[in-house]
């Protein structure tokens, strides 16, 4: 499907952005930005699972977050690369790892909502099954890890009125995660082509069907991006012309490890990487002319307003880093 044309409001806005780009990108850390108490408020992070100082750090930032400005967070997004490494002993769903790097870095305490979980590609290569191990860690009793499956919805907002729709994707197509590690030369384990076929048509259907007013879709590899591994064609091919034609609000990921916001010219969708959650940062490469991004380690807030979605990066140091509001229509507002 061919883009819709460029509103003159939406062609201003993108004229505006990418004048911006270099300004937003040398700004400074501004101070905390207010949060509205009435609204609903869910915080993301990508590439987080090593277990190491930044993880940790960037752990702190989000508590402080939360507890400064008396948030009660309806959930946390998390956006793949849950666990870094070989477990050596295997992992299962007994792993200490469960324990050190999600329920106590992230505590139930400060975070008593759902995890949504999503994969990443080190959640399928580092460790046999990795991803079938999430799965049945979500499938027990009474834990905020929630994984139904490697592609899944859910609704945030008032039941019966919810304010937004977020399905949450696997990236890892064979395209994208299988094939052979480059060191190893050994195959490298993904979705299978039948499992990519399931989710598209789920995907297909699930968008056909009554949503809430905002529609958010998360993935652990980006469509577009300026960081290290940039685009993603085979994303950009199957997906952007659903999500126009749906008209998704924001595409949400990680996988590059920084924080990003692009916007593609004559596209209703709001691109968010935010890929700062713990493991070693990355250069950027600024192939797209955008409003944000920066090599730096931090978080995302989203707040949910009725009226707009507030995205907000935040760095590790707990200085806002980027503000960007998505309204109904698909405009969207800078700071
Ligand atoms: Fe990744």
């Amino acid at each position: 499907m061919n883009p819709a044309p460029l509103s003159r409001r939406r062609a201003l806005q993108t004229l505006f952005c990418s004048s911006a780009a270099l300004a937003l990108n040398i700004r400074p850390d501004r101070a905390a930005a207010e949060v509205a108490k009435e609204a609903l408020h869910v915080l993301m992070l990508g590439d987080f699972g090593t277990g190491a100082a930044e993880q940790i750090k960037v752990a702190g930032a989000m508590q402080k977050f939360v507890t400064d400005r008396g948030v009660k967070p309806t959930g946390l997004l998390m956006l793949g690369d849950n666990f870094y490494g070989r477990v050596k002993e295997g992992f299962s769903v007994d792993s200490p790892r469960w324990h050190k790097d999600i329920e106590t870095m992230y505590p139930a305490n400060v975070f008593p909502g759902p995890m949504w979980g999503i994969l990443g590609n080190h959640d399928y290569h580092d460790n046999p099954g990795g991803e079938k191990v999430q799965m049945a860690y979500a499938a027990q009793p009474a834990v905020r890890w929630k994984m139904p499956s490697k592609w899944h919805r859910f609704d945030v907002g008032p039941a019966g009125k919810p304010l937004v729709t977020f399905i949450c994707l696997d990236t890892n197509l064979p395209a994208i995660s299988g094939g052979v590690d480059k060191k190893t030369k050994k195959p490298r384990n993904s979705m299978t082509a039948a499992e990519e076929k399931e989710q598209f048509a789920w995907l297909t259907a699930e968008l056909a069907k009554p949503r809430a007013p905002f529609t958010v879709v998360a993935g652990h590899h980006p469509l577009y991006s300026n960081g290290d591994h940039g685009d993603s064609k085979a994303l950009i091919a199957q997906w952007e012309p659903l999500f126009q034609k749906h008209q998704v609000h924001a595409y949400l990921c990680g996988h590059d490890h920084d924080m990003q916001h692009l916007e593609m010219k004559g596209r209703f969708t709001t691109h968010l990487l935010s890929g700062g959650g713990g493991a070693r940062t990355r250069k950027l490469e600024g192939k797209h002319k955008v409003p944000f991004g920066k090599d730096v380690h931090g978080f995302t807030h989203l707040q949910i307003m009725p009226e707009a979605l507030t995205f907000t990066h935040h760095s590790a140091e707990g200085g806002v880093l980027h503000t960007v509001t998505k309204l109904p229509d698909g405009s969207f507002k800078i700071g």
